[in-house]
């Protein structure tokens, strides 16, 4: 780790909020419902398709995760009357799993269950260790009657992973791979960036080979590379898998991507709960601040 990542990782809870805003605003939408629309139409104009997020994780009580499950259902539903090319992304955590995994989800269920009424599709995002069993089981049970409107996220770093590519092989497979963000201890993953990349390939093309769709969600142009020669390498049609990016990162790398006829969808987070979000992301990816530094001030 630099230094400059170090300092910023050792100090971000310390730092005030509207700076911290500086280095969010340019990932998150805006705190409206109505903020993600306006993105996703101007994306969708382009060509690139979103999956929309309401920012919020790890809550309270169970009255929030009522909140949370009609706040997605809102967005569904607003998908549908605004005629937009875009799809719901949720945290298992946002649905109370921190609380009671029977409520978590039967919430999952239901948002699952009025995305296929609409013709939608719902990924459930992978949180830290402490939940990717639970996860995984939702998963596991809403796939075989969700099957086109339900996908799970698996993360390279993960020493887990393979195994679990392996154990969903027995039905439909749709995954988002990416790295993974959550600061796990070694017995967990791999600390080193190079392993993970190579973790990232392996398990890319261990999907391919066993059928699953896949959402290549990744910024790092080496496995852009690696994940196009194996496209070319399984003769996949574009209907088979997606890249996929996060909202306000590498503008360039995703023009590249869509201009050489792969889809493209991108995240698109709102909310009023940007702060807490911002800053567990900073520190989890202190690169996130470097490079807002670097636009603001050449660095
Ligand atoms: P890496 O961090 O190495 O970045 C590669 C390059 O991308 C950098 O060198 C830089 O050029 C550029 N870059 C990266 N971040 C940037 C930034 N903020 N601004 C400008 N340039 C930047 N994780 C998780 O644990 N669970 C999840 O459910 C998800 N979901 C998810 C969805 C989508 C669509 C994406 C793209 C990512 C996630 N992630 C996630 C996060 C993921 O695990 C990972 O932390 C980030 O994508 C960063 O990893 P990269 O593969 O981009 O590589």
């Amino acid at each position: 780790m630099s230094l400059l990542n170090f300092l910023i990782s050792k100090s971000i809870m310390h730092i005030p909020g509207p700076l911290v805003g500086i280095f969010a605003k340019s990932y998150i939408a805006g705190p409206e419902l109505n903020d993600a629309v306006r993105v996703t139409k101007e994306l969708n104009s382009q060509g690139i398709m979103t999956t929309i997020d309401i920012l919020g994780e790890f809550i309270k009580n169970l009255d929030e995760a009522e909140y949370y499950r009609e706040r997605c259902i809102e967005i569904l539903d607003t998908i549908k009357k605004e005629g937009l090319d875009a799809n719901l992304s949720l945290k298992p955590t946002q649905m109370g799993l921190n609380l009671n995994k029977e409520v978590a989800f039967n919430n999952i269920l239901k948002i699952v269950d009025h995305a296929k009424q609409l013709g939608n599709f719902v990924r459930i995002d992978m949180e830290d260790v402490t939940c990717t069993n639970d996860t995984i089981d939702f998963y596991r049970s809403l796939r075989g009657k969700y099957q086109g409107h339900v996908g799970v996220v698996l993360q390279a770093y993960l020493r887990r992973t393979p195994k679990d590519v392996e154990n969903l092989s027995d039905g439909p497979m749709n995954f988002r791979l990416c790295k993974g963000i959550y600061n796990e201890k070694r017995v967990h993953a791999y600390k080193d960036p190079y392993i993970i990349n190579q973790s990232f390939i392996y398990i890319l093309e261990k999907m391919f080979q066993k059928g699953a769709y896949v959402g290549i969600a990744t910024h790092d142009e080496k496995l852009v590379f690696e994940a196009t020669r194996l496209i070319e390498k399984y003769g996949l049609t574009r209907d088979k898998y997606e890249f996929q990016m996060l909202l306000g990162v590498d503008e360039e790398l995703r023009r590249i991507i869509v201009n050489s006829g792969h889809r493209l969808r991108v995240y698109v987070p709102f909310g009023k709960d940007w702060l807490p979000y911002s800053r567990r992301r900073l520190k989890e990816n202190p690169n996130i601040a470097r490079h807002a530094l670097r636009q603001l001030f050449g660095i």
